[in-house]
């Protein structure tokens, strides 16, 4: 495991046992659990875990309930003390409205796109690519909190990186519409996506 994840776990190990009966519902307090993995103000410090304060409420709740549903697989997490916990098991230890807390106060935060080196050749490619096939639902190169998806502007290379290849190997399901059109891509041009996400959305 990833040496920063490992002391970020070892930190949650440090806290209280998750509780799930929180009385009365506090975002903020449920936040603090994570931002353990998620970084302070759900801005990671961990590049195989996405960045997710300043998305909007309505997609944290919707991701969340994609993961406890089981619509998308959580990745496994291994703890210190050799116990695996991941995104499923952590969503469905959360009632609705202690989902809508948390959600609301993601909502709250500002979104910060990690800088990082990118190929801004290949990321200009990759901007034409998006805007043909992806802006439609990830508008101005995913960086609009309101179109309600995970924002992709600016997110980890890494854990992008880790999602373009379970949606390749079938690993994390996507919805008809964006299939059709990831179907459609060269690696070619998933490489020069992955630049443009990269790059912030203008390279
Ligand atoms: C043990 C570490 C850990 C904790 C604690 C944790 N997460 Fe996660 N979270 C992850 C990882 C890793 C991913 C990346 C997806 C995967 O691998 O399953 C993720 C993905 C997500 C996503 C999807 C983001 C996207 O761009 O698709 C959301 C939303 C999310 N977490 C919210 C939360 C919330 C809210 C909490 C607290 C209730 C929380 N997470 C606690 C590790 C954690
Ligand atoms: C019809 C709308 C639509 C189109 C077009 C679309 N997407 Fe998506 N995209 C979605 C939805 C909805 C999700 C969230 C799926 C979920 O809840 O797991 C998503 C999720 C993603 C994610 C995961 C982000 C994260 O952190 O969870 C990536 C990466 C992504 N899309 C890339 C693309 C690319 C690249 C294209 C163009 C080839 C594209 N999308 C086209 C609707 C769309």
């Amino acid at each position: 495991m990833d040496r920063t994840l490992r002391t970020m776990l070892m930190a949650i190990l440090a806290l209280p046992p998750w509780s799930p009966h929180v009385h009365g519902v506090d975002g903020q307090l449920i936040a603090e659990q994570c931002d353990q993995c998620h970084g302070p103000s759900g801005r990671s410090e961990d590049s195989q875990v996405p960045s997710i304060g300043g998305f909007s409420e309505y997609a944290i709740i919707d991701l969340l309930e994609s993961f406890r549903i089981g619509f998308r697989q959580g990745r496994p997490v291994t703890l210190p003390d050799g116990t695996d916990t991941d995104m499923v098991e952590i969503s469905r230890a959360l009632s609705d409205e202690e989902i809508e807390a948390v959600a609301a106060h993601y909502a709250r935060e500002t979104w910060h796109p990690h800088k990082q080196s990118f190929d801004t050749a290949l990321a200009k490619r990759g901007a034409e690519i998006h805007l043909g096939k992806c802006d439609k639902c990830h508008s101005a190169g995913g960086s609009v909190a309101d179109d309600d998806l995970a924002l992709l502007a600016g997110q980890w290379r890494e854990y992008l990186k880790m999602e373009f290849e379970d949606f390749d190997r079938g690993a994390r399901r996507m919805v008809d519409k964006m299939k059709a059109k990831f179907e459609t891509l060269s690696d070619a041009d998933k490489a020069a996506l992955l630049e443009f996400y990269v790059s912030g959305g203008s390279p």
